[in-house]
């Protein structure tokens, strides 16, 4: 997400709820009036899909819903784009009312802003990989040179040039569920929604295809709604989650926040078995790095500063803040009194660091072994921040959640 932009709201959901059965709004009363979903089931057989939701979307964010089976995520997902009509509320995309449009005004909606991806990838067998990506556009009616050319972009996006000419049983399950995604990126629309897109996928190609999807994101920007029931998926590829239980959200939030907040017993124990030092990273636990000390100032400076802000150490850094080591107070001391006049023999140069993503896991050893607060750099070895071994306890020292027997 580009949180350099004012965030721009493109999904509204408001009380919305699906009741499926005959006369489901009677379900709609029965749960204004408190009834629980089983409660509904028992007394009139109806069956409560989402009840009373409501939620916003940013553009460009990585929305995740979250929970177990049959908690309603599917039914949410395809209320987007009206494949399930609700039995009330209201979802605004992009300014416009869904549920009220007819049936060519929702073809049209879906065909211009949305594109889906399935977890049994629904590719067509007869088809070429470059002619089932091209499917939708073809449907459209787009002329074959068009839809082929947009198509291979969309190939390759995914990384999947050269296997234009191939047939889908002669890809793996992830390469197929590529091809799934560059059909739904081919039409080029803004939203993805996506169903337990990588769930039938072998764990290690899972998780590839997970980085593939954060990869793409930091590329395209699209707004993708991402429905999974695991916990580790929706923490690392959403922006946001959105925890579900009987057709309700019971919690919104960032990875952290669901985490370190959980909003009532149900999510805890969703929660319970995350291994935090695997969830938070070093962008979430560093502190400001400041001041630091220029590479061309000298020991009376470094002196000064280290004095003024009472600390110990300082980073040495050259234009636009690139790390270039570390100075301690006591070579600080002994620099002054031989009256050098830069900091060079007195910098520590190739101190340990860690990069923004580096998880706590990975944190913990490097600091164990180091006698220097630990920098953080971003990929051009600029200085973001740093760790003392203070913050790494303190981050890790929340709440934990009561065992539970059952
Ligand atoms: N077409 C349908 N008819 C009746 N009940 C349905 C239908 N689709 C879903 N449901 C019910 O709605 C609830 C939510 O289902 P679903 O959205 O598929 O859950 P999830 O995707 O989280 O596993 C479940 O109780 C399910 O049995
Ligand atoms: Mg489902």
């Amino acid at each position: 997400m580009d949180f350099e932009e004012e965030p721009e709201v493109i999904i509204k959901v408001n009380q919305l709820f699906k009741i499926f059965g005959n006369d489901p709004k009677r379900g709609v009363e029965h749960l204004r009036a408190g009834r629980t979903k089983q409660e509904i089931f028992e007394k009139t057989s109806l069956i409560v899909g989402l009840d009373d939701v409501s939620f916003e979307v940013m553009k460009g964010e990585t929305f995740v819903l979250m929970g177990l089976s049959g908690c309603g995520k599917s039914t949410l997902l395809r209320s987007l784009n009206r494949l399930i009509h609700p039995t009330a509320g209201e979802i605004i995309i992009g300014g416009r009312d869904i549920v009220g449009m007819n049936d060519d005004e929702i073809r049209e909606f879906r065909r211009d802003n949305i594109g889906m991806v399935f977890q049994n990838f629904a590719l067509l067998p007869h088809r070429s990989i470059l002619d089932n990506v091209a499917f939708g556009l073809e449907i459209q009616g787009m002329p074959l040179a068009e839809r082929h050319e947009k198509s291979r972009a969309a190939l390759e996006l995914v990384g999947l040039s050269g296997y234009e000419t191939s047939m889908p049983d002669q890809l793996s399950g992830g390469m197929k569920q590529r091809v799934g995604l560059a059909r739904a990126l081919a039409g080029d629309a803004e939203i993805l929604l996506m169903d337990e897109a990588f769930s039938a996928l072998d764990p290690l190609i899972r998780r590839d295809m997970q980085d593939e999807l954060i990869d793409l994101q930091e590329r395209l920007n699209k707004t993708v709604i991402f429905v999974t029931h695991d916990l580790d998926e929706a923490l690392k590829i959403g922006n946001r989650i959105a925890l579900m239980m009987d057709g309700k959200i019971i919690q919104v939030g960032t990875a952290e926040e669901i985490l370190m907040n959980p909003e009532n017993e149900y999510v805890e124990r969703f929660v319970a078995d995350v291994d935090m030092t695997k969830v938070l990273t070093a962008k979430d636990i560093m502190m400001k790095a400041d001041p630091v000390i220029y590479c061309k100032s000298g020991p009376h400076h470094a002196a000064r500063l280290m004095k003024e802000f009472g600390i110990s150490s300082l980073f040495v850094v050259s234009q636009h803040r690139i790390l270039r080591g570390i100075v301690m107070l006591e070579d600080v001391v002994e620099a002054v009194k031989h009256d050098k006049k830069t900091l060079e023999e007195t910098t520590i140069q190739d101190i340990p660091f860690v990069q923004l993503d580096t998880p706590i896991s990975e944190i913990i050893p490097v600091i164990a072994d180091s006698r220097y607060p630990l920098p953080v750099l971003d990929e051009d070895a600029r200085l973001k921040g740093m760790i003392m071994r203070s913050s790494v306890l303190l981050a890790l020292a929340r709440k934990e959640p009561e065992t539970n027997d059952s």
